[in-house]
């Protein structure tokens, strides 16, 4: 036999491994749980031959191209100036390795076109780059150009993906392996309302708690597409791109380029296991003012309560009712600039209207800090209305199409980023503001999508926009928002700190919502508020404690007017902000875990090794008499105390048909071995429909 040359890099949890053929190509071996890769056959000894095929047999290799004899989707398209396809050949130039990276170069001699793939570990998962320069004598025209091209192993049996519409974000689709193809792509302008460009692929058997699960997410902020091909060679690949507009990316003499980086996480330990690494890899990403993350302070965000309806006195007003029951930094949201009485008009006239705020936003922000509080501002920087000073003075600066109507969306336009002079005025119009007040805070809206499109160049220009204004307000943390979830992706994450998840706050709808968010965000940075009932958004009553309960499970917020709720309802929500304060040190930066009991309940645990709340949540009516035992998996291995931390159940405390030993749990804890917590279950009491018990739990070692 001869050994294979074989090259690795090993997450900790999973590997990838490369072996280097006579010519030096880097051919996959294995993408998947951790393996010791010594003494491996050259996989030429051992995968045989194939009638029709080429006589210099090519093993699946990192970068596909038609021209090298694969027939695997190709990595990359370039053209020369006419438009006319280059038939590319890479040379492998060389196979670099180190303990958390493995670089693979290429050449291609004829057109000087040197590729670069980067693959780094990063806290347990691996963040791969993909990058292009152009050593030629011509200008070459990038059509297609993958960020990752990997190989999935035969035995993956199901794809986990998420949908979505503004309000009905992170709808959740399950779709067996492709027969042929499957693809997801996004021609919004925004990664939109289901989420980051990314999805779960589940090898045969695994669950939330077990077995094998890849996911992936493209850290990109625009149009984008994610296939996973199914070849006759037996197994599937999957690529992750952003999309280009033809003749967009013109790669000059000299000059280079990066395809948005894929995060990949490999886990055996189920979708529970992959989402860690996943929250683990946007955790590296996100860059804290200070370095550090601070405490999730409780917001309170002013748009449900009053709309576009205020000036100083009332948000003065709303800001006292906030500091009262404990919120911590007050954020005002649209209607405060120039002209903004509804959504027709303003948007683009970055100035204090200076009806409702004479003296401008320091007044304000002032009060807000003397509450005690965090002032926080809602900008839409990268829109303008039709009805606005600077849409008047600049209709050049909005992206349109010569000859036809503007094509609004709620009465508004997308300005150019790709425009340097659209930028220098919107960094300078912010940079005003946060300099005429104590802002610490930004929520940074985006309220449509694009329209005629600006391509990939109109992210590059929002991410020079982020930033700027991050490198001259180092201290401001910022909010992504687009209609509620629609801009939410790890590519914008190197500049802010928090997700709006959906302008939906209605807590039914917000159940599954957030358990897709989750799958690629942690929930520190997930914005969950509560707000009115009925919703605003559906229409629907739910109890406050129901609202608030959920709430809890992210980066919790308030949506309502404190002022204007029934004393008693004030004082609960009071009493849920503390709650919040007491255990937010636990709901954030620590694990999550999902599962699902019978009878349509779902649990959510989110804490440390030793120490979680547990949310068991009952939305819909039960079908069964009694509720059965909830089976525990991550418990198992020692002794637990159990107690109920809060119940937040319709109607009351605790149903009546609770027994005396669950009232007592709530002022006893109960010791369980956790064999029995995982195997046998948590017993539950019988839930109403809308209700959630929230218990404590905390190994004894
Ligand atoms: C979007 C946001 C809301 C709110 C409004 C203001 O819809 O998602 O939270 O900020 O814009 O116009």
């Amino acid at each position: 036999m001869t050994p294979a040359d074989i090259v690795a890099l090993h997450s900790g949890i999973a590997s990838l491994v490369l072996e280097t053929d006579r010519e030096r190509v880097p051919l996959w071996r294995h993408l998947g749980l951790s393996v010791e890769a010594h003494d491996i056959p050259s996989i030429y000894q051992t995968r045989g031959t194939a009638t029709f095929s080429m006589d210099a047999d090519r093993a699946p290799d990192v970068f596909p191209l038609p021209g090298d004899g694969s027939f695997l989707r190709p990595a990359l398209l370039v053209c020369d100036k006419e438009g006319k396809m280059l038939d590319l050949t890479l040379d492998c130039t060389g196979v670099d390795s180190a303990d958390d990276r493995l670089t693979c170069d290429f050449s291609d001699r004829k057109h000087g076109l040197q590729v670069r793939v980067d693959y780094r570990t990063i806290s347990g998962g691996f963040r791969i780059e993909t990058s292009l320069q152009n050593r030629g004598s011509a200008p070459l025209s990038v059509q297609h150009f993958a960020s990752c091209s990997l190989p999935l192993p035969a035995h993956c049996e199901r794809i986990i993906s998420w949908r979505g519409r503004h309000n009905a974000e992170f709808v959740e689709c399950l779709e067996p392996m492709p027969q042929q193809g499957w693809s997801r792509q996004n021609r919004r302008g925004l990664t939109g309302h289901g989420g980051p460009c990314g999805a779960y692929v589940l090898a045969k058997g695994a669950d939330y708690h077990s077995g094998l699960v890849f996911a992936t997410q493209l850290a990109w902020a625009g149009d984008g597409r994610i296939t996973i091909e199914r070849d006759d060679e037996g197994f599937c690949t999957l690529q992750a791109e952003a999309l280009f507009q033809p003749g967009e990316v013109i790669l000059e003499q000299g000059s280079s380029c990066s395809a948005p980086p894929v995060l990949l996480a490999i886990s055996d330990a189920g979708r529970n296991g992959a989402m860690a690494v996943m929250h683990a890899m946007a955790r590296d990403i996100a860059r804290w003012p200070g370095g550090e993350m601070t405490p999730r302070p409780v917001h309170l965000n002013s748009w449900e309560a009053v709309y576009f309806a205020h000036d100083e006195k009332r948000i003065g007003e709303l800001a006292k009712a906030a500091a009262s029951i404990g919120a911590e930094r007050f954020v005002l949201d649209d209607g405060w600039f120039s002209g903004r009485g509804n959504d027709t008009a303003g948007l683009g006239d970055w100035i204090p209207d200076p009806v409702k705020y004479p003296d401008g936003l320091a007044p304000i922000a002032a009060k807000v800090q003397r509450l005690g509080m965090q002032f926080g501002l809602w900008v839409e920087p990268e829109m303008v209305n039709p009805d606005s000073d600077l849409y008047r003075a600049h209709p050049d600066w909005a992206l349109t199409i010569d000859g036809r109507n503007p094509p609004t969306a709620r009465n508004q336009l997308v300005l150019d980023m790709r425009r340097e002079d659209v930028r220098d005025y919107l960094l300078g119009r912010l940079d005003a503001i946060l300099r005429s007040a104590p802002i610490s805070y930004l929520k940074w809206d985006h309220n449509r999508d694009h329209s005629p499109s600006g391509g990939a160049e109109q992210i590059r220009g929002s991410y020079a926009l982020f930033a700027a204004l991050r490198k001259a307000h180092p201290k401001v943390e910022i909010e992504s928002c687009a209609g509620g979830g629609g801009r939410i992706n790890a590519g914008i994450l190197e500049y802010v700190h928090r997700f709006w998840t959906s302008d939906n706050i209605d807590a039914l709808a917000r159940i599954p919502m957030q358990r897709g968010f989750l799958a690629f965000m942690p929930p520190e940075m997930m914005g969950a508020h509560v707000g009115a009932s009925p919703s605003h958004a559906t229409g629907r009553v739910q109890s406050l404690d129901f609202r608030a309960a959920i709430a809890c499970q992210g980066h919790f917020g308030i949506e309502v007017d404190p002022a204007a709720m029934e004393p008693a309802e004030r004082e609960k929500l009071a009493g849920w902000v503390r709650f919040y304060k007491e255990w937010r040190h636990l709901i954030h930066g620590g694990k999550v875990l999902l599962g699902e009991a019978n009878d349509g309940l779902v649990w959510q645990a989110q804490g440390t090794q030793d120490e979680l709340l547990l949310w068991v949540i009952r939305a819909g009516h039960a079908e069964d008499r009694r509720a059965q035992p909830v089976p525990l998996p991550f418990a198992n291995g020692g002794n637990w105390q159990v107690r109920i931390v809060r119940s937040a159940v319709s109607g009351g405390v605790l149903t009546p048909r609770a027994t005396p030993f669950f009232h007592d749990l709530h002022n006893r804890p109960h010791g369980f071995a956790g064999s029995w917590l995982a195997n046998s279950g948590l017993p539950v009491p019988a839930l109403p429909a809308e209700s959630a018990i929230i218990f404590h739990l905390k190994a004894q070692r």
